[in-house]
């Protein structure tokens, strides 16, 4: 007799390391409740998965925490293709937050308000890239008269989430890139480079959006210069505010005070 364990379909993906941090996603969370807090508020049953949380589930915890600021019926389900990790997450389960064992095929009943993968594409090959992407942009709530659907945030971070690069994107493809980083510890936002998300960092070369981008904001922050004696913030809020006049920028200062900026995707999505 086969069991219920041996029965169920292979998980989709692959094990990867499992290195995470606690507060490592911060700058991805509180810019997620700022971004699609209301869509979060207005969903009848808005799920969250946070995909490939890792060896232990510290993000998923968290991000149930921040979201629930902003929308205080978020339910969180981590989400993890090793058995042992999901194993060793069940203890931290509660009210709101459970984890269960698969992959990108997302083991969730009815399609989630949002996914968040931080972390993970990173260590697939860029060309499973683009069907992964697909593959959980179809699983998100589709758009509806009064919604614009869930959201896909996939990105990037290093070890304690001071430089971070994300892609969001809804049902239909990808919408933005946002750029967002502990000022402090940047010489040029170019630094940001070395966290570009797997569909961006090939391409980071000369006759790409992504590396005309950068090489403009690099422009722009060495014209902030003199702001710097107000402090790192300030001069990249000129320099955002300069990017502005040339990139399609979506956001304002608000968002660019925490050392962020949010361009459409259009304008970086990769030639050819
Ligand atoms: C580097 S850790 C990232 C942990 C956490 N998200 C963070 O940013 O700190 C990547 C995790 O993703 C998991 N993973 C890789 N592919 C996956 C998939 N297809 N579905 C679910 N988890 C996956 C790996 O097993 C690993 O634990």
């Amino acid at each position: 007799m086969t069991s219920r364990a041996a029965s169920r379909p292979r998980p989709v993906g692959t094990v990867t390391r499992g290195t995470t941090n606690p507060n490592r996603l911060r700058r991805m969370d509180r810019w997620i409740a700022a971004v699609h807090g209301a869509e979060l508020r207005r969903a009848t049953d808005p799920v969250a998965v946070d995909l490939g949380y890792g060896a232990a589930p510290w993000t998923a915890v968290e991000l149930l925490r921040r979201l629930r600021t902003a929308a205080p019926r978020t339910r969180v389900v981590g989400v993890e293709i090793e058995p042992a990790r999901v194993a060793a997450a069940l203890p931290y389960e509660r009210e709101g937050l459970v984890f269960r064992h698969g992959g990108f095929e997302i083991p969730v009943p009815g399609r989630p308000a949002l996914i968040r993968a931080a972390n993970v594409l990173r260590q697939y090959d860029e060309d499973e890239a683009a069907a992964v992407w697909e593959r959980l942009c179809a699983r998100l709530a589709p758009a509806s008269d009064r919604s614009r659907g869930g959201l896909l945030v996939e990105g990037t971070c290093d070890e304690i989430g001071r430089r971070h690069v994300w892609v969001a994107l809804g049902p239909e493809g990808p919408r933005t890139v946002t750029f967002a980083a502990r000022l402090g510890s940047l010489d040029r936002p170019s630094d940001l480079a070395e966290r570009l998300p797997k569909a961006l960092i090939h391409r980071n070369v000369p006759g790409e959006p992504v590396h005309a981008f950068l090489r403009d904001f690099d422009r722009a922050w060495a014209a902030a210069a003199p702001y710097a004696s107000y402090g790192a913030r300030q001069r990249w809020i000129r320099a955002v505010r300069d990017l502005g006049t040339d990139w399609p920028v979506r956001d304002g200062a608000a968002r660019w005070r925490q050392g962020e900026v949010t361009v459409a995707w259009e304008a970086l999505a990769p030639r050819g």
